[in-house]
């Protein structure tokens, strides 16, 4: 079912999908006509860009698990910027849900951080940049290397729906490792503003045919900013659900 919005103050109208927060692994994704627009906040100055940042893998005992014991990874994308419904934002959302993860399960973090940061700072512009990828079934590079999968047998991943999809760089990741996300656990997690897991868990499955894909999370992006004691108690509750 598709909802007109009127957002207050926001710039345009637009059509959600209204799977809402929670396992929403089974809904069909309806992909908006238009992304959600922002609400800007009182803040307007542009954000400094920073420079992709080295990314380094996470360090693995000889046994394979992660300092902290566990088997668990979690790999994720997530801008700070302007984004929709939260302003402008140094900690993006979904960085926040994946360090909840981490938190709990102990697992290792990877950032997938763009090679050349070319995505925009301002949401508009953002928007069309990631539309035209879309449109180009483009696979932007990821800055540094993977870690090493093999000591991991779950590997958490998660991304901010975009335009009813994972953004494409996910799928550089996803077919760069295919080979080595073979024979796993992979358990996807979105944050959005409307369209829940947007088919993150059908895609990956299809995008990695010889993982296995377990029940994801989707969480409202303006939630992971602004309620991280309820957000967090969500993702305790399925990560209990998940064995963690
Ligand atoms: C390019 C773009 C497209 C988006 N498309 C959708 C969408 O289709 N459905 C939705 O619910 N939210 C959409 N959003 C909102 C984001 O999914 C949401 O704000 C998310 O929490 C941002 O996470 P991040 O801070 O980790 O990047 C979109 C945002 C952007 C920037």
């Amino acid at each position: 079912m598709m909802k007109r919005n009127v957002i207050t103050g926001a710039l345009t109208a637009l059509c959600l999908s209204l799977a809402g927060c929670g396992t929403t692994g089974t809904n069909e994704p309806q992909i908006p006509e238009a992304p959600p627009a922002p609400e800007v906040q009182e803040e307007t100055a542009a954000p400094e860009v920073a420079a992709p940042a080295e990314t380094e893998a996470p360090a693995q005992s000889d046994e394979g698990e992660t300092a902290a014991g566990s088997d668990a990874l979690v790999v994720y994308f997530s801008r700070t910027g302007e984004q929709y419904t939260v302003g402008v934002i140094d900690h993006g959302n979904t960085a926040i849900v994946a360090e909840m993860i981490a938190e709990k399960t102990g697992a290792d973090l990877f950032e997938i951080i763009p090679e050349e940061d070319h995505y925009p700072m301002t949401y508009a512009e953002l928007t069309e940049v990631a539309k035209k990828e879309q449109n180009d079934n483009a696979r932007p590079s990821y800055a540094g290397k993977a870690p090493d999968l093999s000591g991991y047998g779950t590997i958490f991943i998660g991304s901010p729906v975009w335009w009813g999809d994972w953004p494409m760089i996910m799928y550089t990741f996803f077919e760069e490792n295919a080979d080595a996300l073979a024979g796993k656990n992979l358990v996807p997690f979105s944050t959005h503003e409307g369209s829940g897991l947007s088919g993150f868990d059908r895609k990956l499955a299809s995008a990695c045919p010889d993982s296995t894909v377990l029940d994801g999370l989707a969480i409202r992006g303006n939630d992971a900013q602004n309620k991280q004691k309820e957000v967090r108690e969500t993702v305790n509750d399925w990560l209990s659900g998940l064995g963690y």
